[in-house]
């Protein structure tokens, strides 16, 4: 899967005096420094830029840059100091804690190709934990740095000619005051970028590429990194009685597929784990129920809850996270066909309840129900996550600055919701109630499984309620956040790897040690 971080990135965390060493010595290449409000400079910052501080002072002057996060400032050829070029940024406090992660996107959006860089992580205000806050600075500019680039033939990376073995390639070097603490901080922060980009990888692949069996494969690559997979196929899911989720992938010529994976970090084998359940619906035409041609293709994203779940195990692995955690995802292909699932069909779930089909493209819950029920029978975990592009409608209340949430449980919710303020992948709940639940009576079933026209995201997740029996459950509908979301300071990318970040945050918060 190599080559669709287009650019090679190649970080190191190094000690101020080293940036310092590198001035006057012709080194070439960029430098990059931090200015807070009104031009305030760090210590270090101005004994490395010595007189140049005199230069930096009179081009801000020129340009009406002050400091302002979220600005620039850009000298060419700056005089007496050793580099080709001298960028400025600007991180004034704004309200909250500085936000590192933007910050190293935003550094990584000016210095694009650049070669060598330099950045003096020394802020006016130095934050209290240099190494963390450097960590987030490099992690912020490898998120920023991905493009999904692996379909187009002319690269323009290509068209740099040059002889150097360095092209193509962006060596930069942090300095700041503890590049130790640095380094060892880092080590998570490469386990996230690496789930991350994993999870855009496969959010952004097409349909005909990633399918439910090539889905699982590269789930399964997960071994390497001390990952338990296992793949249950058609013959094993009719066994157990998947028939809720294997109706919808029926019309599809892709076989259906579960995927199980399990890391076990925690000291006691037997401590109970948590579990994350993902929706993946590699292809969402409809089914029966045909979408409209309108922007169709975007369905190939259908499967961001999963891509997340493989991406946080992912990452949980590479950082050897002291926790227990299932993930599991429901891999299927929503398509019309002589022998596709129609509206008016009844199911039998795995759990034994029966649903009537109404419009077939519903097929999120469907998925989701058996692959819930599976979870919580098998594995008793302390709790479940879902998550889920399960609604247009979570897009009409919601838009793409939150993901909603939906749950049994208030401990859980308000640990996700501070999760998500802490890194930025916010959630906002949702209500659940009896008389929501209600709209899913059905003539004929145990239930149906669409509520009718209102409360279309409410109805869908009271649906997967009653597939969690009674277990402390989350459900997020990341239709808004999961694919085509505004890009960012941190995220260029169609499929934006949302929810990686926000779990392993709510693990590390509470349930590792
Ligand atoms: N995958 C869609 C939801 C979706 C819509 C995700 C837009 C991302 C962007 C889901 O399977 C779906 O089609 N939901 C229907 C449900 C309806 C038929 C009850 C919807 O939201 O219209
Ligand atoms: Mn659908
Ligand atoms: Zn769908």
């Amino acid at each position: 899967m190599a080559g669709q971080m287009a650019r090679q990135l190649q970080i190191e965390f190094t000690a101020l005096k080293d940036a310092g060493a590198r001035k006057g010595r012709g080194a070439g290449g960029t430098l990059v420094v931090l200015a807070g409000s009104d031009l305030a400079l760090g210590a270090e910052t101005r004994r490395i830029l010595g007189t140049g501080a005199d230069l930096v002072k009179r081009a801000a002057a020129t340009a009406k840059f002050q400091g302002q996060s979220g600005q620039s400032l850009d000298i060419l050829s700056p005089a007496g100091l050793g580099f080709d070029r001298l960028l400025v940024i600007g991180m004034a406090k704004k309200e909250g804690a500085p936000d590192f992660l933007s910050l190293g996107g935003a550094i990584m959006g000016k210095i694009d190709s650049i070669a060598q860089v330099t950045l003096v992580f020394d802020p006016a205000e130095t934050p209290s934990d240099v190494g963390r806050a450097g960590a987030d600075v490099m992690l912020g500019m490898k998120l920023r740095a991905y493009k999904f680039d692996l379909y187009k033939t002319k690269k323009k990376d290509d068209d740099d000619k040059s002889s150097s073995k360095a092209a193509g390639k962006t060596q930069i070097a942090i300095a700041l005051s503890d590049p130790a603490s640095a380094k060892r901080e880092a080590k998570r922060a490469e386990a996230l970028a690496d789930g991350i980009t994993l999870a855009r990888n496969l959010v952004n692949e097409p349909p005909n590429v990633l399918f439910p069996a090539s889905f699982a494969q590269r789930a399964k690559e997960l071994q390497k990194l001390g990952v338990e997979v296992q793949v249950l196929d058609e013959k094993a899911l009719h066994k157990l009685g998947f028939r809720m989720l294997l109706g919808v992938g029926q019309g599809s010529d892709h076989e259906s597929k579960v995927v199980i994976m399990r890391w076990n970090g925690a000291k006691s084998a037997k401590s109970k784990p948590l579990a994350f359940v993902g929706k993946g619906v590699c292809f969402d035409s409809g089914g029966i129920s045909i979408k409209p041609a309108a922007s169709m293709e975007d369905m190939k994203g259908d499967m961001a809850g999963a891509a997340c779940v493989v991406g946080l195990m992912h990452a949980l692995a590479a950082r050897k996270a002291k926790v227990n955690a299932i993930g599991a995802i429901g891999l299927v292909e929503n398509m019309p066909d002589g022998k596709a699932q129609r509206p008016g069909d009844i199911v039998t779930s795995l759990s034994g309840q029966t649903v009537e089909i109404i419009n077939t493209d519903a097929e999120g819950r469907l998925v989701l129900g058996d692959v819930l029920w599976y979870v919580q029978d098998k594995y008793k975990p302390q709790f479940m996550v879902n998550l889920a592009t399960l609604t247009g409608a979570i897009l009409v209340a919601l838009g793409t600055e939150h993901a909603g949430l939906f749950s049994n449980n208030d401990e859980l919710s308000a640990r996700l919701t501070d999760a998500g303020l802490a890194t930025g992948e916010k959630i906002w709940r949702m209500p659940l109630g009896p008389a929501y639940d209600k709209l899913l009576d059905s003539k004929f079933a145990d239930m149906k499984h669409v509520g009718g026209r209102f409360a279309g995201s409410i109805t869908a997740a009271q649906f997967l309620q009653r597939f969690v029996n009674g277990v402390p459950w989350a459900h997020l509908d990341i239709a808004g956040t999961g694919m085509s979301s505004p890009s960012s300071d941190i995220n260029q990318s169609w499929g934006s790897g949302w929810g990686v970040r926000l779990l392993d945050r709510l693990i590390s918060d509470h349930y590792e040690g």
